[in-house]
């Protein structure tokens, strides 16, 4: 921890910059709400998004984008719902939305914020290829994914809220061969899995997602829920993606290969899939803050 008083500074803004946590987007929590439902109304959810311009046209153009490959141009957010499905929709509609509440706020970190998302939905991609790989049910791989979207939330978090003592966290981990998990202890008194719980919590999204975030950078021993996982290993996957040195990574925790039964075939065969993702992935960022 950082000495007392400086400490004691933090927590306040913290606890001050929690509190003024802006809302999801109207839209954004009813589309969560209904697709929540035992039997989602698909045309309920296009009226919910389509009844929000703003955030209409910004699911069609991710819908579009070269990450969907899609065939043909999407027009409609009932055609989108259509194609790729619920679930896939809920993921964009969330991303936009917590993205849309973040940058109400201010002008963000440009760097910071495309290496976020360019994570967010590599990790998502490498947990719906996990999913697949180990037979998971689809709700499950469903609610896997739709947390790789937001796992990192407390990240964008602190990128919004404390950007320059971030981006000292981050050079300190850099030269230091930390990780940023660590320095955000040193830093901050919290990691981002910590406040991404309470803002995920704030947000009133669904306990399983709350708690996938809250756990998902470990300590990883005992017994572990197969969802936490998947997403920590598709996490572990990319993150290279936010460090200039790969070192702190560090290897994958044994408990979860063997929580899943992993080789390191199916790992490289998930890890080629979503490369190939990773490139479209970089795009979607200024689709959804512009
Ligand atoms: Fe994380
Ligand atoms: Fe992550």
């Amino acid at each position: 921890m950082v000495i007392d008083a400086e400490a004691l500074v933090i927590r306040k803004r913290l606890e001050q910059s929690l509190k003024e946590l802006p809302p999801l987007p109207t839209a954004v929590a009813k589309v969560l709400d209904e697709t929540n439902r035992m039997e989602p109304d698909m045309h309920r959810i296009d009226e919910i998004i389509s009844g929000d311009q703003a955030l209409a046209s910004k699911v069609l153009r991710i819908v579009n984008s070269a990450y969907y490959g899609l065939s043909r141009q999407v027009t409609s957010v009932g055609q989108a719902v259509l194609i790729l499905g619920i679930q896939q929709v809920r993921t964009i509609t969330l991303s936009v939305g917590s993205i849309g509440a973040f940058s109400s706020k201010g002008p963000v970190d440009a760097d910071g914020m495309r290496r976020f998302w360019q994570h967010s939905f590599a990790t998502a991609a490498a947990c719906t290829a996990l999913c697949s790989k180990l037979s998971v049910e689809r709700k499950t791989a469903d609610e896997v994914a739709t947390i790789g979207i937001l796992h990192d939330v407390g990240r964008m978090f602190f990128f919004c809220n404390f950007k320059p003592t971030y981006q000292k966290l981050v050079m300190k981990a850099n030269q230091a061969n930390t990780t940023y998990e660590y320095e955000e202890l040193h830093f901050l008194g919290d990691t981002h899995a910590g406040i991404g719980a309470i803002v995920a919590d704030r947000w009133e999204l669904p306990e399983k997602i709350v708690e996938g975030i809250r756990l998902h950078e470990g300590p990883f021993e005992g017994e572990i829920p197969v969802e936490v996982a998947i997403l920590a290993v598709a996490d572990w996957m990319n993150k290279s993606y936010y460090y200039d040195n790969k070192s702190p990574i560090g290897p994958l925790a044994d408990v979860l290969i063997e929580t899943l039964g992993l080789t390191g075939e199916t790992i490289a065969q998930v890890g080629e899939t979503v490369r190939n993702k990773v490139d479209e992935a970089s795009q979607i960022y200024g689709m959804m803050a512009a």
